[in-house]
């Protein structure tokens, strides 16, 4: 596996995007130890103060359409889930589509982009923000509300080099999964960590916000809801308050 690290970058999405661009190899991962302008979803600032996060971004040449992408995201949510039960015994579980939750607060955000043209992926880079070692007094008290760390909910430091070593364990195992037999064995995977399914949600789409209850995912990863009219939304990017 190729590794490019550096102590501090401002995102290493950008640099997996430029790396990828320059025809990195499947599997190549960017870490920071630090980043400076981390990217979350929606255009939002991801915070990764510097020895207490996992910051990486893992650059991935599947040959599927783009709108196949999105189940990339669902996989590695699960690897990440994974990794943290493997290391830390901590349960955490998923909200769709890509936030992962201990104690109904954030541990981790995962950033899904691609490089591509109408009916191919040129690479698909999964971006993976781990809250390991934080302190209760470094998150500001806005995020304190909304977020937590590994360290926080164990009560110890957690080794973020062992936690990385499982998630990559974990990413692979899955990644050659679905390769090898599709989504199909992914989905039910994610399904037993989900938390929204089966329940009355609220989806804040780009469109508007759509009320209802969350009936599944499709074999491409988008989000099924249903409203008060019996209507089935199809939601692909949304933020979703239970
Ligand atoms: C979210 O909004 O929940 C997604 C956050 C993704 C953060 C990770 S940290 C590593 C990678 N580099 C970035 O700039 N963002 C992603």
């Amino acid at each position: 596996q190729e590794l490019t690290y550096h102590e501090s970058l401002p995102s290493t999405q950008e640099v997996a995007h430029r790396l990828a661009q320059e025809g990195a190899v499947e599997g190549h991962v960017v870490i920071a130890d630090e980043q400076t302008s981390g990217k979350g979803r929606l255009g939002r600032v991801w915070h990764s103060p510097i020895g207490t996060s996992i910051s990486m971004s893992i650059i991935l040449r599947p040959k599927v359409s783009p709108q196949k992408a999105p189940q990339l995201t669902l996989l590695a949510a699960v690897a990440v889930v994974r990794g943290i039960e493997k290391t830390t015994g901590l349960q955490c579980s998923i909200k769709w589509p890509n936030d992962i939750l201990l104690n109904g607060k954030k541990i981790v955000g995962i950033l899904t982009e691609m490089q591509s043209e109408p009916d191919y992926v040129h690479s698909v880079i999964i971006g993976i923000g781990i809250n390991v070692n934080h302190k209760r007094e470094q998150f500001s008290s806005e995020l304190r509300e909304i977020a937590t760390s590994l360290a926080i909910a164990k009560g110890e430091e957690v080794s973020r080099a062992k936690l990385m070593s499982s998630v990559f364990y974990e990413l692979e195992s899955l990644y050659e999964q679905y390769l090898l037999e599709g989504f199909d064995v992914i989905k039910p995977q994610w399904e037993s960590y989900a938390i929204s399914l089966g329940k009355r949600i609220v989806a804040r789409t780009i469109q508007g916000t759509i009320e209802g209850v969350a009936k599944g995912i499709t074999n491409d990863g988008v989000l099924l809801l249903e409203d008060d009219d019996q209507v089935v939304h199809q939601i692909y990017s949304a933020d979703i308050e239970i």
